[in-house]
């Protein structure tokens, strides 16, 4: 390419989309008003057999939970228990699980069964269920009877399932139906050939509807040419680019999406914004991510966190929730014990569900987990549902006002326990937000346990 068509790249897919800055990150702290409990281990997970990580509702078309007999329905990507948890990414598969009262959760089996999914593996998604029929969203990462594992994805759509249930539970059957809907373009979306620095990202398909248009949310990332002047020229904060995808379908067919330009990108500031999904409220969209510590630019601290920007429009000016997007994280001294997290709008709050990730360990970096003897990476991984936490929305701030047990996911009209704390009241002072500076990394503080 040159420099002109580099220009001209820059100007589209990085001066003009909303932005992650460089300055808003620069204000990520812990504090009363972002940092969960930390969470113990439940009396039982989801599935002693199974590890469980990204979990996503069956929904309707307006994005309600759909209910099915009585029934609702979590999707869940899942491998053997047996597996060593860092070795899970590899052999992804979709599950579902149903429950009447959002508490206890049966498990189904693979969403796909008796068809063959496209990919090595299948990652996140999203599930719609319309007329009758269940369209499973999901990741094809690698492609099918590949040698050797590729980080390849492609945003697929598995369609043609149905629901049946009786007295004994609630079963998905096929036949199904696999295609790809997007790849990435080249130009408004990086493809892996482009990328440059940690695996690129294409994925994490998320439908939902606004003002009767049809859409697919997704995690990519935005081309920056590498001898381009954005990061102020520095060459190693250019390769991170994380953006949010989106593609529309034109005539609100749900198998037929074209690329759109990303809502929000994150070029110099970080690599992956992850299972991007949105709340409107009241006119405004609250759309938030994903994202991990190790994948911020350098010269940016962050943490494993939910982070948040919200704007007027669908395609308005999304700004950071609480000025840095920092909105839900990880006790310092737990710092992994949570992540992949989702908000859902109930009444007043979002209640926000995630994985139950690495807990008795308090190591800066993840990489540590892989020093551990093999039997304390299994012990230390919770491969379930995590608390729910409970999120208060107010204008352009949030803040975190109790939890629910591990996988209560409520139904629409669950009364929920008084929350920790109203608006006009001050916030409690939760001891576990930081460590004490003399001694920051030696221990354990004496923490409090969740409510739920
Ligand atoms: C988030 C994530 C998703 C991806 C999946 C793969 O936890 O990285 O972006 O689809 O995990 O396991």
């Amino acid at each position: 390419m040159n420099l002109e068509s580099d220009d001209l790249l820059l100007d589209r897919d990085v001066h003009d989309t909303p932005a992650w800055t460089r300055a808003h990150a620069a204000g990520i702290e812990r504090s009363d008003e972002n940092v969960a409990p930390i969470i113990y281990p439940p009396d039982a997970p989801l599935d002693p057999d199974l590890h469980v990580w990204d979990t996503w509702f069956l929904r309707r078309r307006d994005g309600s939970v759909a209910e099915i007999d009585g029934y609702r329905v979590i999707f869940a990507l899942s491998s053997s228990s047996a597996l060593l948890p860092g070795k899970r990414h590899d052999v992804a598969t979709i599950r579902y699980f149903y429950s009447r009262d959002g508490r206890e959760w049966t498990t189904g089996g693979p969403v796909f069964e008796g068809s063959e999914p496209l990919g090595s593996r299948q990652w996140a998604g999203s599930a719609l269920y319309d007329d009758g029929e269940v369209f499973a969203y999901y990741t094809a990462s690698g492609r099918r009877g590949e040698a050797e594992l590729t980080y390849t994805q492609r945003i697929a759509l598995g369609r043609g399932g149905s629901v049946e249930t009786d007295g004994d539970g609630l079963r998905i059957v096929g036949p199904w139906e696999h295609s790809v809907l997007l790849e990435p373009d080249g130009e408004r979306y990086e493809t892996e050939a482009q990328s440059r620095g940690m695996t690129y990202t294409f994925r994490d398909p998320w439908f939902f509807e606004d003002d009767g248009r049809t859409y697919l949310l997704f995690e990519a990332n935005t081309p920056v040419p590498e001898d381009s002047a954005a990061c102020g020229g520095d060459a190693a904060q250019r390769e991170f680019n994380g953006s949010v995808g989106i593609a529309e379908s034109p005539t609100g067919d749900p198998a037929a999406f074209e690329l759109r330009p990303p809502l929000l990108d994150a070029v110099c500031v970080n690599q992956e914004l992850e299972r991007p999904h949105l709340i409107v409220r009241d006119g405004t969209y609250y759309l938030f991510v994903s994202s991990h510590d190790h994948t911020f630019a350098p010269g940016l601290d962050g943490y494993d966190a939910l982070y948040g920007f919200a704007a007027d429009s669908l395609r308005g000016d999304y700004e950071p929730l609480n000025g840095s997007g920092l909105v839900l994280t990880n006790p310092w001294n737990a710092p992994f014990q949570a992540y992949s997290w989702l908000a859902d709008d109930h009444g007043d709050e979002a209640l926000v569900t995630a994985f139950f990730n690495y807990f008795d360990f308090d190591r800066p970096s993840l990489d540590d987990v892989a020093h551990l003897p093999e039997s304390e990476q299994l012990r230390r991984f919770g491969g379930t549902l995590a608390p729910t936490v409970r999120l208060r929305l107010d204008g352009r701030r949030t803040r975190v006002v109790g939890t629910l047990d591990h996988g209560h996911l409520p139904l629409p009209d669950e009364e929920l326990p008084e929350p920790w704390w109203e608006p006009g009241e001050d916030v409690p002072v939760r001891e576990y937000l930081t460590p004490p500076e003399a001694d920051a990394g030696d221990g354990l503080l004496d923490v409090a346990e969740t409510d739920g």
